[in-house]
């Protein structure tokens, strides 16, 4: 099976620096396609440069995040909800490029540009037949989150942060068979599902429960992929050195 990998990307300081360190990683993975959605109205000249020489099979979307529900760079993390329509773009270009082909096997994950993937996650999640589901470090102010497993069967969810959630997990917790997004084609996420409800919603909508969960990473035991954030980089000198310099850093050059 092919993993088609969505990941909503969004501009930033340290945003090239992220999508080398992904892609570095996705270089390692067979039969891997990248659908990467910028948070922009228009494709930025840095992503598409990237993406060309990138060496991946990967297809270049953009849909804007309106400015109603768009996050400020000041704004705590978890205020507004992060790369929805991204993720919702990707579904879309999935759900139509499957019709106008031959139906393959493939698996759908959802990654973060800023998170760490063991390789081993992507072949835990490729033999997903509905939804697969794992431990993911590092995240909900924990070591880890994780699904609890009873008997070879999710039973619920080891997390502080509201367990009674649907599901409540990490976007990077969980892969779904293509052939369930395709028989549910209104599943999606919400850009108004409260916070930490965008996995419920989609799961939600794929007519998903716990029983149907397939847990992966040696039945949800082994930690595989961690939400790490990139720390926000302080370019306070840049406008200071201008002011004492007369001249700062090349704005040519891409960083
Ligand atoms: C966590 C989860 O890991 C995300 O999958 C989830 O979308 C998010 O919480 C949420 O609650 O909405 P976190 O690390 O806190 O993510 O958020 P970011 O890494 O800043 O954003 C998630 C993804 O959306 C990234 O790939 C980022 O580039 C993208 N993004 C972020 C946008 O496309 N637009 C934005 O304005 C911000
Ligand atoms: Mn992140």
């Amino acid at each position: 099976p092919v993993i088609y990998l969505i990941t909503p990307t969004h501009s930033r300081s340290e945003q090239k620096a992220d999508l080398v360190r992904l892609s570095h990683t996705l270089l390692h993975v067979p039969n891997i396609h990248w659908v990467i959605v910028e948070d922009t109205a228009v494709k930025t000249r840095l992503v598409t440069n990237f993406l060309r020489t990138c060496g991946l099979n990967y297809t270049h979307l953009n849909v804007a995040t309106p400015p109603e529900v768009k996050m400020k760079s000041t704004d705590p993390n978890w205020l507004k909800p992060r790369g929805v329509l991204q993720r919702n773009a990707g579904l879309e270009w999935i759900r139509s490029t499957s019709k106008r082909k031959k139906l393959e096997p493939a698996v759908v994950y959802f990654a973060d540009d800023d998170n760490t993937y063991s390789l081993q996650i992507f072949e835990e999640m490729r033999w997903t037949k509905k939804v697969s589901v794992w431990p993911v470090g590092l995240v909900g102010a924990l070591r880890y989150e994780s699904p609890i497993v009873v008997k070879g069967q999710v039973t619920g969810w080891l997390t502080y942060w509201r367990p009674q959630r649907p599901f409540a997990m990490d976007m990077a917790g969980f892969a779904v068979n293509l052939r369930l997004i395709l028989s549910h084609p209104s599943a999606q996420f919400s850009i108004t599902a409260p916070r930490g409800y965008q996995e419920s919603s989609l799961l939600s909508g794929l007519g998903i429960s716990l029983i149907d969960l397939e847990p992966k990473a040696e039945n949800c035991t082994k930690v595989l992929v961690w939400h790490t954030r990139t720390e926000k980089t302080r370019l306070k000198n840049e406008e200071k050195m201008r002011q004492q310099f007369g001249k700062g850093t090349d704005l040519d050059i891409e960083v």
